[in-house]
């Protein structure tokens, strides 16, 4: 393992984009020869248990004025599809808004953090899994996550050099109709009409969203968590990440799903699909993983 003197060292002078070429869901466990942090301390994901408890209260999801109206570039890294959301260029002259926030200024987390991005995790056409988190024993169709940045740092990516710089709502999704029990739906503001335009890698498009049914999502969300300490689930790995996973049950429609798994490709020339983009689970140690409760 490395030490953290070390950890701490790359992440000042590591960055922290991984160029498209350098690394694939093929060999995950080769990450580290190239991305050092990869084989280091706080990884993530692990498989989350109800194993200790915690009584501090979740943080709040704010959104700012322009929330029912942003503009959100979408596009094909090659490894996922990416909501960039702090793309909106109306808002240039204030150098960093962000539609949505999360406040907190209690344990666990202290400050005001930045919605930056909105990626998903998916499974492939043999109808695997494609969560990146477990819960128990449990892995789920789908996991979007919701990146968030410490906007007290000049910048996201100084943020993401700092142990609690970034935080991380993880939400695993059920495919619509697979269970009969009541599930919180995830709104996928119309990107299942959309998806052929960035099937390609490199291929994005920008458009404008209504945000109050994500932030409203967000807050029930919150209500019932998983917190852990963890990392970036992709180069550089950054152990930077408090993350929270929800526990409570939401769908994604069908639809959407469908067209992620057999509709988006991971090269420019779409010979091979992007599904199966979930990094195999990592040992937990000796972290504490908490769940945070609200009613
Ligand atoms: C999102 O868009 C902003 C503004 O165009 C850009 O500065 C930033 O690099 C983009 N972020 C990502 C992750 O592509
Ligand atoms: C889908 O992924 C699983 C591993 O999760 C693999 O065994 C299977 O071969 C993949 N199916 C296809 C068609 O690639
Ligand atoms: C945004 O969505 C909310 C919830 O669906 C709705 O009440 C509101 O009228 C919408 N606002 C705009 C400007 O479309
Ligand atoms: C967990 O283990 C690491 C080394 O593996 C150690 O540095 C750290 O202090 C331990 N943390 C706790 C809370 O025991």
């Amino acid at each position: 393992m490395l030490p953290w003197w070390i950890v701490l060292s790359l992440l000042r002078t590591q960055s922290n984009d991984a160029p498209v070429d350098t690394w694939d869901y093929t060999d995950t466990e080769a990450w580290g020869h190239r991305y050092p942090l990869c084989s280091g301390p706080l990884q993530s994901p692990i498989a989350l248990r109800k194993d200790e408890a915690s009584t501090a209260a979740p943080p709040r999801v704010v959104a700012t004025a322009a929330a029912v109206e942003w503009e959100v570039e979408v596009r094909n890294t090659g490894r996922t599809i990416v909501m960039n959301m702090t793309y909106d260029p109306r808002s240039r002259e204030t150098p960093r808004q962000a539609p949505i926030q999360l406040v907190s200024q209690q344990e666990p987390l202290f400050g005001t953090f930045d919605l930056g991005e909105v990626h998903f995790h998916f499974g492939n056409v043999s109808g695997n899994p494609g969560s990146v988190h477990a819960i128990g024993d449990r892995f789920f169709d789908a996991e979007v996550h919701f990146v968030f940045f410490d906007n007290s740092f000049e910048s996201n990516d100084l943020a993401a050099r700092v142990p609690g710089g970034c935080v991380v709502i993880a939400i695993p999704l059920n495919r619509e109709g697979r269970y009969q029990r009541r599930q919180l739906p995830f709104p996928t503001l119309g990107l299942e009409r959309r998806i052929e335009a960035v099937s390609a890698r490199g291929d994005y498009f920008t458009y404008d969203v209504n945000l109050t049914n994500m932030r409203e999502m967000l807050s029930v969300a919150l209500r019932r968590v998983y917190m852990y300490s963890g990392s970036l689930t992709t180069p550089p790995c950054n152990p930077v990440v408090i993350w929270f996973v929800t526990a409570i049950e939401t769908s994604v429609n069908a639809v959407f799903l469908d067209r992620l798994i057999t509709g988006v490709y991971r090269d420019r020339d779409r010979r091979v699909l992007m599904g199966n983009n979930w990094r195999p689970l990592r040992e937990k140690g000796n972290r504490t993983v908490y769940t945070v409760q609200s009613n």
